[in-house]
């Protein structure tokens, strides 16, 4: 899981490359680099293990520059993150350079047949074959020694190619990993996501796979496999570039955080009709298909699935059609039973995650409707999918994923009252208020944000613990899951999220005199019960932190913290409780001086399997 940008045109390419790379840096960031062509024609290439800015300062210190070019930012898969691993990646006369996001899944057996041809391999890389490839392809014909090329590749790819034997050619392919290309005039820009243009250019051609990009003399080719040009329509981004940047935050964690009140409105409200009837343009279902229904299934990863248990939650109550929820991983393996009864629901924010996408491919296979939920534009998961709903969270760039999260809440209960409207299920009464309710979360995640001072405070606690744990039970469990993941990434706290009953069927043993223990007990029917778990671990010395909902009886007379969230219909409550859990863990993380945004060993979109 890489970026990758790539320049043509009259422009200096190491500045666009550079600018490119680090709008994309939250891809990975365990190396970089840069090749260029410069003025005499020579192919010159630079790579640095670590941070973006190291890249920079050589390249800067370097003078190397030229009008057309490609770079890499990477997230190690084949290879220990390193300068030889790094990309961009050479034939042995170094003529050749090759950018690559994905993997080819049959390198060895490329590599060994190159090495029998004598061919020297300098990287543990999988990319590397592509290189050498070309060269052993390359009969004085750049365009169909790519060709070939790609006729022998089996996996995932984006792909950058220069060479300095056609220093006036950029070519750039993709097959299940992402491309967009923007132009300007007769300039061009590639790149693996579209912040990376943003400098540059507004208007982008998204990418199907198997084309191929052939940017020469000025002007710009996109061909199919057969060598046929295809004919796009180009897309113009009026993304607020503002979105795109701090905007004056210390994180981009801490900006989303604060952009919430905005997603959120804006994935509802401008989905309403004057009548405030759910509008839900890009979704083909009908009552008919509803009702022939015999399952929904939602599928995702990480936080994405987590967004998933709670919009079981609301399909089940409000549309009471059965949901399952399942890892993406785990699913796509697990021979599920999909038919063509089933609706499969994927949500993915940045729609490029593998597993996510392996496993609407296997669902499709199997006969089943997929509805998308994603938060980017024209991704892999969008344009595969028959229904979509797009998150407007606008983007994201933090790892921890926070507003996209809470946007996709709102999708979930969106779509389980459309759902419900549509099979009757609901009042129209019910109908509005869950309407007006959801309208109203902005203004309430607004009141959470102003306390984030008492959130610090109890922040510092959390920093000098070595573990935690958060308990909840009914939704609340589900926001406990998501709360415990968010501590854990960015702030190296090992943290548990449990069923608050299930705690004393083993892992009450691990309470410790002073162990922080965080009770979210927002939902009325089971706070009493909550109550009474909160007491089993304070009897056994823990530090209890309750995160509940305004007015809740006698938490204050167990919990030795509260943090209170403003009130709202239960089944909305995982917005709200969620925020003071962001906070929490976006405070540990910059007390103890960690990077909030770019946590260890982890990239913002999961490319891989
Ligand atoms: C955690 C986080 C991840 C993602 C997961 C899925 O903060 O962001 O767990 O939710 O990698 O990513 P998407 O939603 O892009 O498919």
């Amino acid at each position: 899981m890489c970026g990758i940008v790539g320049f043509y045109g009259k422009h200096s390419a190491k500045d666009i490359i550079l600018e490119g790379l680090s709008a994309l840096e939250y891809r990975g960031y365990d190396s970089s680099g840069i090749a260029v062509i410069d003025e005499h024609e020579d192919l010159k290439c630079i790579k640095e293990k670590g941070r973006l800015k190291v890249l920079e300062e050589t390249v800067q210190e370097s003078g190397l520059d030229g009008h057309i070019g490609i770079g890499h930012t990477r997230w190690a898969t084949h290879g220990v993150p390193s300068k030889e691993n790094a990309h961009p990646h050479l034939n042995s006369e170094g003529t050749i350079a090759v950018v690559h996001n994905g993997i080819i899944e049959n390198y060895l057996e490329l590599k060994h047949e190159l090495i029998e041809k004598g061919y020297i391999f300098v990287s543990d890389t999988d990319t590397e074959v592509v290189a050498h490839l070309i060269d052993l392809y390359d009969e004085g014909d750049f365009e169909s020694a790519v060709y070939k090329t790609l006729d022998r590749l089996k996996g995932a790819y984006a792909l950058g190619i220069i060479s300095s034997k056609y220093p006036d050619t950029l070519i750039a392919t993709r097959k299940e990993s992402p491309l967009v290309v923007g132009v300007k005039g007769n300039e061009y820009v590639i790149a693996s996501d579209i912040p990376a243009l943003l400098g540059f250019t507004r208007d982008v051609y998204y990418m199907d796979n198997n084309e191929v990009i052939i940017a020469q003399k000025g002007q710009l080719r996109i061909q199919d496999l057969e060598g046929n040009v295809v004919s796009k329509t180009l897309t113009h981004i009026d993304w607020d570039t503002e979105a795109a940047s701090k905007n004056g935050y210390s994180h981009f964690m801490m900006k989303e955080i604060y952009d919430q009140p905005t997603a959120i409105r804006e994935t509802l409200c401008r989905r309403l009709d004057e009548k405030r009837h759910i509008q839900l343009d890009d979704i083909k279902l009908q009552k008919e298909d509803l009702d022939e229904l015999n399952k929904i299934y939602i599928v995702a990863c990480g936080t994405a699935y987590h967004a998933g248990l709670v919009g079981k939650y609301a399909i089940e109550k409000l549309a009471r059609i059965p949901v399952e929820v399942d890892i993406a991983s785990e699913f796509r393996y697990s021979d599920p039973f999909v038919d063509d009864k089933t609706l499969l629901i994927v949500v993915s924010q940045s729609g490029e995650t593998a597993d996510t996408l392996a496993a609407l491919k296997e669902a499709k296979r199997k006969g089943a409707r997929v509805l998308a939920i994603t938060n980017v534009v024209g991704s892999s998961v969008a344009r595969e999918a028959d229904d979509l709903f797009y998150t407007w969270a606008g983007p994201e760039i933090a790892v921890a994923s926070t507003k996209a999260y809470t946007a996709q809440l709102v999708a979930f209960y969106m779509l389980a009252l459309h759902f419900a409207n549509t099979k009757g299920t609901i009042t129209d009464q019910e109908y509005v208020a869950y309407v007006d309710a959801i309208e109203g979360l902005g203004n309430k995640v607004e009141e959470i944000l102003s306390q984030k001072e008492t959130i610090e405070a109890v922040a510092k606690i959390l920093v000098e613990a070595t573990s935690a744990f958060y308990l909840g039970r009914g939704l609340d469990y589900t926001t406990a899951m998501e709360a415990a993941l968010k501590l854990k990434e960015i702030s190296y706290l090992h943290t548990e999220a449990f069923a608050a009953g299930e705690l004393k069927h083993g892992t009450i043993a691990l309470i410790e005199e002073g162990t922080p223990v965080l009770a979210i007990v927002t939902q009325e029917r089971l706070a009493e019960k909550m109550i009474s778990n909160m007491k089993e671990v304070k009897a056994r010395g823990a530090y209890v932190i309750a995160i509940a909902k305004e007015g809740t009886p006698h938490i204050g007379h167990v919990a030795d913290k509260i943090i209170e969230v403003p009130a709202v219909c239960d089944i909305l409550m995982p917005i709200l409780s969620v925020i003071p859990t962001q906070l929490l863990a976006y405070y540990t993380s910059t007390l103890k001086g960690l990077d909030v945004d770019k946590p260890r060993n982890l990239a913002k979109s999961v490319t891989v399997e």
